[in-house]
């Protein structure tokens, strides 16, 4: 076995979201917010890259590059447009997306909520409305259900912890909120909407693993900045990562860290490499996160890589990227984390929130005139690590 190979069954996927690829998903949260002219949007999401009809194609393509799983998100807004009145049409349209994987030889690995909640959620107060948590579980038994074991890996939140951060504290995502109370609320109902969520997707889909997808940063401390740290990070991650108890994988999704001073977050050192996110160019992060998720979790929950990339317009920096961040992932390995995949965000450039379509994170570049897809070199790079499960 070359030193460089990962465990047999790695699983290596990429993935996408439904409304940052899917486009005209104009009756969730996100569209309107896009519409706000006091919100920090750059532009609407239109269109995206039509990936909801030109799934067949994308499918293909990555299959074709070697990659043996496709994580992608459930639009809830399309499945339960009103509360209670379920889309036999938008469940068809995924059910026909998770077979489409399995006839490619791809896991579907299914995102329940990735970021966007129905209008209707909305008005009635999202994410700090505790009955969110029930509502929400219910449209998961009922999506489950259809889907069943088609799914291969089920997510049921998508970085909850982003969406409670930056829409009810830092006000950038909807509902563009700025209050620590209301943040620490969402943070609670999240929790509860997970913990619910796992219980009604394992019994309608039994043996289907199902886990959530969390956000982390490798908070480093700078001098005297420990307790600073340890009061940013224990509601941005730790809450969550206790939440996680008794699932059957943790989603680890990383691109960068943060520098922790006496007074809270501190700048880069000077001449530190940016992406086009504005955040720092380090791969190492993930490594040093998957060994936090591990050591939190007590080595009980499997941990997955469900997300790791970067924006950048110059493709041999993702190269760069990812080749360091996937040396972490070997040296995790070796000290024993049982990590059981990894998945590049994203297969497509796409919508990428407030920043709009700046950002390219895509393996696979997108016209958005014609939406003529086109591999960047990286795709077949990662593809072939995939096909022969090495680096
Ligand atoms: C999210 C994605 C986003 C990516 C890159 C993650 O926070 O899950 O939706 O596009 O990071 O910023």
């Amino acid at each position: 076995m070359p030193a460089q190979a990962f465990p047999e069954g790695f699983s290596w996927g990429t993935a996408t979201a439904a409304h940052q690829v899917d486009g005209g998903t104009w009756n969730n949260d996100w569209w309107a917010w896009e519409h706000n002219p006091s919100s920090p949007c750059v532009e609407p999401s239109g269109d995206a890259i039509d990936h909801w009809s030109r799934w067949p194609e994308d499918l293909k393509l990555l299959a074709d590059l070697g990659f043996g799983a496709y994580r992608f998100s459930l639009e809830w807004s399309r499945i339960e447009p009103e509360e209670g009145e379920f889309s036999s049409a938008a469940l068809d349209h995924y059910k026909a997306m998770c077979a489409g994987c399995r006839e490619l030889g791809m896991e579907p690995v299914v995102t329940f909520h990735h970021f966007t909640s129905p209008r209707w959620v909305a008005a009635e107060g999202g994410w700090a409305n505790p009955a969110t948590a029930a509502r929400f579980a219910r449209f998961c038994a009922r999506a489950a259900s259809e889907l069943g074991d088609l799914m291969g890996r089920a997510c049921t939140i998508n970085e909850p912890n982003v969406v409670a951060f930056f829409g009810y504290r830092g006000g950038v995502f909807p509902p563009g909120e700025r209050s620590s109370e209301r943040r620490h609320q969402a943070n609670h109902v999240f929790i509860e909407g997970h913990r619910r969520a796992v219980d009604a997707i394992r019994a309608a889909a039994p043996g289907v693993p199902v886990g959530l997808t969390l956000s982390m940063t490798d908070y480093q401390a700078l001098e005297g900045g420990e307790a600073q740290l340890e009061h940013l990070r224990e509601p941005m991650e730790d809450v969550f990562l206790h939440a996680t108890e008794g699932d059957d994988f943790l989603g680890v999704q990383v691109y960068t860290r943060m520098l922790v001073g006496p007074d809270g977050p501190a700048a880069y050192p000077p001449g530190a490499r940016t992406t086009l996110m504005g955040y720092e160019f380090y791969p190492e992060a993930l490594e040093a996160c998957l060994r936090r998720a591990w050591a939190v979790t007590g080595g009980a929950v499997p941990l997955l890589v469900t997300e790791n990339g970067i924006g950048t317009a110059d493709d041999a920096e993702r190269i760069e990227y990812v080749e360091r961040a996937l040396q972490g992932v070997l040296r995790g390995l070796a000290d024993g984390l049982d990590i059981r995949g990894y998945t590049y965000w994203s297969a497509f450039d796409n919508f990428e929130w407030a920043f709009g379509y700046r950002p390219t994170f895509g393996l696979v570049a997108v016209d958005r005139s014609t939406f003529v897809r086109t591999p960047k070199p990286s795709a077949s790079w990662l593809g072939e690590i995939a096909t022969r499960n090495a680096l």
